[in-house]
């Protein structure tokens, strides 16, 4: 069975209380259990960004129902392609809300203009977002 990976960054579309969040999650991460797929969702000021891995079928059913639902929109994909093994084995999904102050501590002050940074930053992996993401896997794995 191939494994393969996606990674995008959308807008959201409305603003999500915690309990709407709260269910959202819960379902999304009842459904990856059955379809075997795993991976982490960032809200970054109203921005998601998502990766997803899992049976590379899967993957390309669930990237497009993910791509039209109406709670987000302006999807950017950043990656995709096929893996060897899982990087989030042990996750339904999962989920960090990245706060200004997080950011501030970052990039040096809250204006994160991620569109641009993704689209113009040909060094990805020094992205602050990325950096982001790893701190949280690492706080995961500790
Ligand atoms: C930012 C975002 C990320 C999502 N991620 C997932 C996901 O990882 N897995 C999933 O099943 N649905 C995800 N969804 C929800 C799907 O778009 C869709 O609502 C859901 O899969 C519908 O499932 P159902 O038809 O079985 O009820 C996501 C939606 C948004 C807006």
């Amino acid at each position: 069975m191939q494994l393969k990976f996606v990674s995008y960054m959308s807008s959201q579309t409305q603003v999500m209380t915690k309990q709407n969040i709260e269910d959202f999650l819960f379902k999304i991460r009842e459904k990856n259990k059955r379809i075997a797929i795993t991976g982490i969702l960032l809200l970054i000021q109203g921005k998601f960004v998502q990766y997803i891995e899992g049976p590379a079928e899967e993957i390309d059913g669930i990237y497009d129902i993910i791509k039209n639902d109406k709670r987000h929109n302006n999807m950017i994909l950043l990656d995709s392609g096929t893996l060897d093994e899982r990087q989030f084995k042990n996750w339904s999904m999962a989920y960090k809300e990245v706060g200004d102050a997080q950011i501030k501590q970052i990039v040096g002050n809250q204006d994160l203009n991620l569109e641009g940074a993704f689209l113009e930053n040909k060094n990805l992996e020094k992205h602050p977002v990325l950096k982001v993401l790893y701190d949280f896997i690492k706080t995961l794995s500790s």
